[in-house]
């Protein structure tokens, strides 16, 4: 058997899939570009029936890859295959991932099927995906609660129609590792060479990459698994968790490995974060806030004397860098270019001269830039939609009797709009004069706002959840040094958002 574990990300579909990450276009194809560069082997790019959108996004990211694997997520009839075939088609490498459920729960009251129709069913869609790529996964959705006998014969119709990959999905994350352990076991010995055995794990009971981990141990070749664990409820296996678990527990794991590039692993988790609007907890292995932080006395002796006392990875593994270097309004070009690269992004020409740009603004308004600064200056850049409106002055007056009152002025393409409004606090007053302005009335479902780093200072990120006119509701985020000033961008960024949905 193979030492190599492929690493099948699936962010961009079951990780839109959590509550409120939904993802447009140029974001997924973004975020593909990284996943590239991050070394996935395969990625799940959408479920290409599920929406024009999704298909568009699939077709994009199929087009702009190079190496990586392309797939999309088919449920077991024709026409969501043939929309996967055709969306993951440019792509030099594609996949279709076709999948039925296989529990008596599932069979009998969500299909409503005996277990010889979801097979035949089962065996006919793979043998139409083969028409389209010789690459098919095949997943028995609901696994871990199928039974082993019924999971055989299924498995065994699918391998004869052609499946290479077999997934077998703790789908409500229910399973725990002894028992993945022992069910991956069979399994994998009983398919033996004839497919790769791949796990999916959710983490309902907070199993998900535990799980992975025993079901690698178990012979399972394939994980699928999303940046920073997003995906449905409680989320999928984390990537960063069961990456830098290989890696760093080689003797227990005996010569398996995976092809990622580790120190593309922080940067990708902040990408997913802005994207998303959604933070990693500050005590979230591998890649949360304080996962490299040292807060006990005792800890922090220990780790000055020798690092792995209490450091079982270093936070460079991952692309954490700190070299102490903090930039300032007196640094060049050269030195933010080098900063830049050191925490691995690599800008052409045009991207430099707007990240020096944008450097030069906050070096104005504030002493000290530190990594965490640029690194949320870059990645604001790389989200950029196309812009509809731009916010150009704010005033705002907060006031602990009476109303609050804020004043925008506002370019919208070639006009200058200027309007005033009074609200219950300032961000209330901002979000009613962007209403005015655009003419159109946004619902806010969430607002979140954050420092990006330390000293009374520090730029505040700003993450909104807006709905406007009855329609799905878009994610906007907004920086700045002035928190209101943040908080109105993000507001705006919702709203180009939501403009560009519409084209
Ligand atoms: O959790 C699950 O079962 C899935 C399948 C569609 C693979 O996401
Ligand atoms: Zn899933």
């Amino acid at each position: 058997m193979d030492n190599k574990i492929i690493i099948f990300d699936t962010t961009l579909r079951d990780g839109e899939q959590s509550p409120g990450a939904s993802m447009n276009t140029e974001e997924k194809l973004r975020l593909a570009l990284q996943l590239e560069k991050l070394g996935v082997d395969v990625i799940e790019a959408g479920f290409a029936a599920a929406s024009p959108g999704d298909y568009d996004a699939i077709e994009k990211i199929a087009q702009s890859v190079n190496k990586i694997n392309v797939c999309s997520l088919a449920r077991a009839v024709e026409s969501d295959i043939k929309a996967a075939g055709m969306a993951v088609n440019p792509a030099k490498n594609k996949r279709i991932h076709t999948f039925i459920a296989t529990s008596p729960i599932h069979m009998e009251f969500k299909l409503k099927k005996t277990p010889s129709e979801v097979i035949k069913i089962a065996q006919n869609a793979v043998k139409y995906a083969k028409t389209f790529t010789d690459d098919v996964e095949f997943s028995c959705e609901d696994a871990g609660r199928s039974e082993i006998s019924f999971l055989k014969e299924i498995v065994d119709a699918a391998i004869e129609a052609g499946a290479t990959i077999i997934n077998l999905p703790d789908t409500v994350g229910y399973r725990l590792p002894n028992e993945i352990y022992n069910f991956i076991k069979i399994m994998s010995d009983y398919v033996a060479n004839k497919a790769i055995i791949s796990v999916h794990n959710h983490n309902d009971l907070g199993l998900a990459t535990a799980n992975s981990l025993f079901g690698v141990m178990a012979g399972a070749r394939q994980v699928e698994c999303t940046i920073n664990g997003i995906g449905e409820r409680a989320g999928n296996a984390a990537l960063e968790e069961i990456v830098m678990a290989i890696k760093t527990r080689k003797d227990e794991f005996k010569g398996l490995y995976t092809d990622i590039v580790c120190k593309e692993i922080y940067k990708t988790s902040r990408l997913v974060s802005s994207i998303t609007g959604m933070e990693p907890q500050a005590n979230k292995s591998i890649v949360g806030k304080n996962a490299f932080l040292h807060e006990s006395g005792i800890h922090q002796d220990g780790v000055l004397k020798h690092p792995e006392t209490y450091e079982i990875i270093k936070a460079s593994d991952i692309g954490l860098e700190n070299d102490n270097i903090v930039l300032g309004k007196h640094s060049g070009r050269h030195a933010v270019k080098s900063k830049l690269e050191a925490l691995g992004f690599e800008l052409n020409d045009d991207e430099l001269n707007a990240a020096f740009e944008r450097f030069k603004i906050l070096a104005d308004q504030k002493k000290d830039i530190f990594d965490d600064d640029l690194r949320a200056l870059i990645t604001d850049e790389m989200i950029k939609i196309p812009e509809v409106f731009e916010v150009i002055t704010l005033s705002s007056n907060s006031c602990n009797k009476g109303h609050s009152s804020a004043s925008i002025t506002i370019r919208n393409k070639d006009k200058i709009i200027s309007d005033s409004a009074l609200g219950n606090g300032s961000v209330d007053s901002i979000f009613k004069v962007v209403d005015r302005i655009s003419n159109i009335n946004g619902v806010l479902k969430d607002y979140q706002v954050k420092a990006v780093s330390s000293g009374k200072d520090a730029m505040a990120k700003a993450t909104v959840k807006v709905q406007f006119e009855d329609k799905k509701a878009v994610l906007g985020s907004g920086l700045d040094v002035d928190t209101m000033l943040a908080s109105a961008k993000a507001y705006v960024a919702a709203l180009n958002s939501y403009f560009n949905l519409k084209k």
